[in-house]
């Protein structure tokens, strides 16, 4: 089906995509001959990390009054997670946990101007950061709520306060609107689409730009805070493995976690917010934890959607069917994931969800030489399922860059395969992606390209079309529509 049939507004660092038929071509059109638009060399200013001291990164309440309020979708119009944290976080040593149990969970609602009469009360966590070694400072989390709203009306402005009236601590009224039914005409309007976010001065206008624009629904492709580029002292730095070659675990700064949900508290209260896991959630920490920020601090329609896990999951907006996969969790055919994700793909009525956009971190289709050909095998394993289901769009960040495919399937041009969109440049510090794998000298040396965390080495070299018995191509490929070095943000 073509893109003009529904407007997916796809905020891209300070440009706004309005796939519209008006303005765009449909993909039906092309597929479209390679461009690549040139840095301008101008923007490759260094993007600064909003510091520890920002008055918007400080916490403004007092005792067990709600902070860090978000919003997440369930799987249908009809719920929506709210999520806050109440008590303040500790760091260093001897740290002492706080009793979830001590406050509780509550969320008061209603349609907006008529009285709030419903209640949902939900359950309450805290988590650890340990680092067992000397010198390390240790955090633990202020109290982590997630409640579930139900039997929501479609497309209806809903308001609402959270926290525990026990303690006299609710918040102040905050609204919503829930997501339109789902139905082949029957779409939210603006769904902001942002990766490797972070929390810089640059961030700063990412955010802004999302918020001037309205967006119903903000799907976040990974790597969130960034709180892995500082020490457990608060010391930061653009390059982590430059500035600390020698650290003994690689360590985080988990505060920068509640800076970011204080930051982002103005839209999210209000905007639902989607996330899927990058590889700097995966926060390594004693007993060989991972994601424990990630999976703690966020609510997902992991169970109502049949997923075991938070790291993957699926929901609807309108006649939309989000696929959230893990790239960092096994995703191999006799594992959990593909499991879920047969199953999930199987129970999809096109008829109800006419798109099916997929979402995932690291792009299967990138030729920048930055994490060239790093999730190969992921792409082999999964590609066929996505293919024979007809996965309309895929969107991933990791690659610092802007990056468009044609529809293409297993390095091939196919009109039945997904349109592949790379935004992986929201603001964060790390540098920019700005050569290409296939200009002279840029093509990586084919071991180096896998990523230790996802394993395996299946990225062979081409044995067909035009790169047949290389492992990269001489010229921009053909499966490449449009790739561009983003204009807002990112370190150099
Ligand atoms: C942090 O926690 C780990 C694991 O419990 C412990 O071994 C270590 O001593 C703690 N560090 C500090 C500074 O308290
Ligand atoms: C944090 O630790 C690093 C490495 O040991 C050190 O260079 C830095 O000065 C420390 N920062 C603070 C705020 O203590
Ligand atoms: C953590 O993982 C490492 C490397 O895989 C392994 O050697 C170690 O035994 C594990 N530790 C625990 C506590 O599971
Ligand atoms: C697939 O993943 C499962 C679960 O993680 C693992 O036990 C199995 O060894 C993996 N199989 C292959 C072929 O990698
Ligand atoms: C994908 O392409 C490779 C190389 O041309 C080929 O070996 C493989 O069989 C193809 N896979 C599928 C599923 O068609
Ligand atoms: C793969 O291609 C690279 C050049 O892109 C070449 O150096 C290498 O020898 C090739 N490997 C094989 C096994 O053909
Ligand atoms: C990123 O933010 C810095 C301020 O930290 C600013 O100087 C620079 O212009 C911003 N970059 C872009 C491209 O907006
Ligand atoms: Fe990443
Ligand atoms: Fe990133």
């Amino acid at each position: 089906m073509g893109l003009n049939s529904v407007r997916l507004n796809i905020i891209i660092l300070s440009l706004l995509f309005y796939v519209s038929s008006a303005e765009i071509p449909t993909t039906l059109d092309g597929p479209f001959k390679p461009v690549t638009i040139p840095l301008d060399q101008s923007f490759r200013g260094n993007a600064v990390d909003l510091p520890n001291t920002d008055p918007l990164l400080q916490r403004k309440v007092e005792g067990f009054y709600p902070e860090q309020i978000s919003l997440s979708l369930s799987t249908n119009y009809d719920s929506v997670w709210v999520s806050w944290i109440t008590g303040e976080f500790q760091i260093g040593e001897n740290i002492d946990p706080l009793d979830p149990d001590t406050v509780g969970s509550l969320v008061q609602y209603g349609e907006f101007q008529k009285l709030i009469t419903e209640e949902a009360w939900g359950y309450s966590l805290v988590y650890s950061q340990l680092y067992p070694f000397e010198g390390l400072q240790n955090y633990t989390s202020g109290i982590i709520h997630h409640v579930r709203l139900t039997g929501l009306k479609p497309n209806t402005l809903y308001q609402y306060q959270c926290g525990d009236p026990y303690l006299a601590a609710m918040s102040g009224v905050h609204y919503f609107r829930t997501m339109p039914v789902s139905g082949p005409k029957s779409y939210p309007s603006r769904i902001a689409v942002v990766g490797d976010l972070g929390l810089t001065y640059n961030t700063t206008s990412t955010v802004n730009h999302m918020t001037s624009n309205h967006p119903d629904l903000i799907v976040l492709v990974g790597d969130v805070s960034y709180a892995d580029m500082y020490l457990t002292n608060g010391t930061g730095s653009d390059c982590y493995k430059c500035s600390f070659p020698d650290t003994p675990i690689h360590e985080t700064y988990q505060p920068r976690w509640d800076y970011w949900g204080r930051y982002m508290q103005p839209l999210i209260s209000s905007v639902p917010k989607m996330v899927i896991e990058g590889d700097h959630e995966i926060e390594l920490q004693a007993e060989n934890m991972t994601f424990v920020a990630y999976s703690s601090r966020f609510a997902f329609p992991s169970e109502e959607s049949g997923s075991s896990s938070t790291l993957y999951y699926s929901f609807n907006a309108g006649g939309i069917h989000f696929i959230m996969l893990g790239a960092y969790i096994s995703y191999n055919k006799s594992g959990d994931q593909y499991k879920w994700l047969e199953r999930d793909l199987a129970s999809v009525d096109r008829a109800v969800t006419p798109w099916l956009v997929a979402t995932w971190h690291p792009p299967w289709y990138s030729t920048y030489t930055a994490h060239y050909r790093e999730a190969e095998c992921m792409r082999v394993e999964m590609e066929d399922l996505l293919y024979n289901y007809g996965v309309d769009m895929v969107f991933n960040g990791h690659v610092d860059a802007y990056e468009r495919s044609n529809r293409v399937y297993n390095y091939t041009l196919d009109p039945c395969g997904p349109v592949y969109i790379t935004i992986g440049d929201g603001g964060n510090t790390e540098t920019m992606a700005i050569t290409h794998a296939d200009e002279p000298g840029n093509c990586p040396e084919p071991s180096t390209t896998p990523d230790d965390f996802m394993g395996g080495f299946c990225a062979f070299n081409f044995t067909s079309g035009p790169a047949a018995g290389r492992f990269c191509w001489d010229r921009q490929p053909d499966y490449s529509a449009l790739r561009e070095t983003p204009k807002v943000s990112s370190g150099a």
